[in-house]
């Protein structure tokens, strides 16, 4: 029988406890390293805790689960996951990219992929005739975000899926934004989807964790050998909350999208509000009338905390240019807007007026820091 997302949120794919002592909480297996019997003779198939560990293994059936993947690869961050996604290509290898990703993303492509000689090129992937034109006969893979961070563009996965099959491409899908429990780019033909669990997987500012979910087996053997040789897989704790994070995720999530449809509409009324970007989740970027508005409000928030990150309980505004996103060059910024008046909101789950009444008194503060 196949449980709801809400319920496998919960109890994993299965509902059944896989603790040897039936506790209902998955423990911590806090360990390094798993006792043998006799040479070769390993019964409960767990050797060292970088290559596996029960519960790592929980976490990442449970996310396989939500994300209808073949299996999923726990890592330290969502660096360390996309990191390894870009280790499979090889030299000569033609990536596209979609032109507005977050920015150690952008940073990972120029400073560190760049050695490995890929040849990596932007792209706007909301435009799949676009993606289309692009392909090269050395094109193996397409990389997106939808929505976009902090941009809030949408991609067609089964659009962009389809092109990059016909050219025996793979499409990577970073889902950060949306979680399983709003869009599953696997489902939709997506070969390997990415996750910063740090955001609304674990949901509550206290985690730093990323997946590397796969389509099948191939992909599967692969970034588990990538995963045990490089080493940054997830620790057992961090495992253990991000397991405990995701039990609340489906209720999070509705509390988010209620909080950001009542910011949105607030936000679309105020004066000094030029764009609202809203794709979805509890993400919500808008553009203010200018930079010392901007820096205004960050500074005059109280109950919102300006710091970077998002997807938690607590509600956090960034500022994309100085602190997402310094390493996207300036020119492809401004091209994109992400300018010194965007800022990003990642909308918590607070009282909603407790939200807006917090917004409100940084907006009517920010009346002092700008001449109007
Ligand atoms: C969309 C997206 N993907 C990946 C990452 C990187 O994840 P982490 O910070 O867990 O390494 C981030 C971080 O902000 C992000 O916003």
């Amino acid at each position: 029988m196949s449980y709801d997302i809400d319920t496998r949120c919960i109890h994993g794919l299965e509902h059944k406890n896989k603790d040897a002592n039936n506790a209902i909480s998955y423990p911590i297996y806090q360990t390094a390293s798993f006792s043998h019997l006799t040479p070769g003779h390993n019964p409960s198939g767990f050797d060292y805790s970088r290559e596996s560990n029960p519960t790592r293994n929980y976490l990442e059936e449970t996310v396989s689960s939500l994300e209808g993947a073949y299996d999923t690869v726990a890592f330290a961050s969502g660096m360390a996951a996309i990191s390894a996604a870009f280790e499979y290509f090889k030299t000569g290898d033609h990536i596209l990219c979609g032109e507005d990703l977050y920015g150690g993303v952008v940073r990972l492509i120029a400073q560190v992929c760049n050695k490995n000689g890929y040849e990596i090129e932007p792209v706007d992937t909301t435009n799949p005739a676009e993606v289309a034109s692009r392909i090269k006969e050395n094109t193996r893979a397409i990389y997106l975000e939808t929505p976009s961070n902090p941009m809030m563009k949408v991609s067609d996965i089964k659009a962009i899926a389809q092109i990059a099959h016909e050219n025996r491409a793979l499409l990577i899908v970073d889902n950060t934004f949306m979680t399983p429990y709003l869009q599953n780019p696997i489902k939709d033909g997506a070969d390997i989807v990415i996750h910063s669990g740090t955001k609304y997987l674990s949901g509550h500012n206290d985690t730093v964790c990323g997946f590397l979910c796969s389509s099948n087996r191939e992909l599967a053997e692969r970034f588990r050998l990538l995963s045990k040789t490089t080493g940054a897989t997830l620790g057992p704790f961090e495992s253990w909350l991000c397991l405990r994070g995701i039990k609340t995720l489906a209720l999070r999530m509705e509390r988010h999208i209620s909080n950001a449809a009542a910011v949105r509409e607030w936000l679309l009324k105020r004066t000094e509000v030029r764009e609202v970007y809203y794709a979805g989740s509890g993400m919500i970027s808008f553009t203010v009338d200018s930079k010392e508005r901007a820096e205004s409000i960050l500074k005059n928030v109280n109950l919102i905390i300006y710091a970077e990150s998002l997807g938690g309980t607590e509600s956090l505004i960034t500022y994309p240019v100085v602190q997402t996103h310094p390493d996207v060059p300036e020119e492809t910024r401004e091209r994109l807007g992400i300018t010194d008046k965007l800022l990003r909101l990642s909308v918590g789950i607070e009282s909603p007026a407790d939200i807006i009444a917090d917004l409100e008194s940084a907006f009517e503060n920010s009346r002092n820091a700008v001449i109007e």
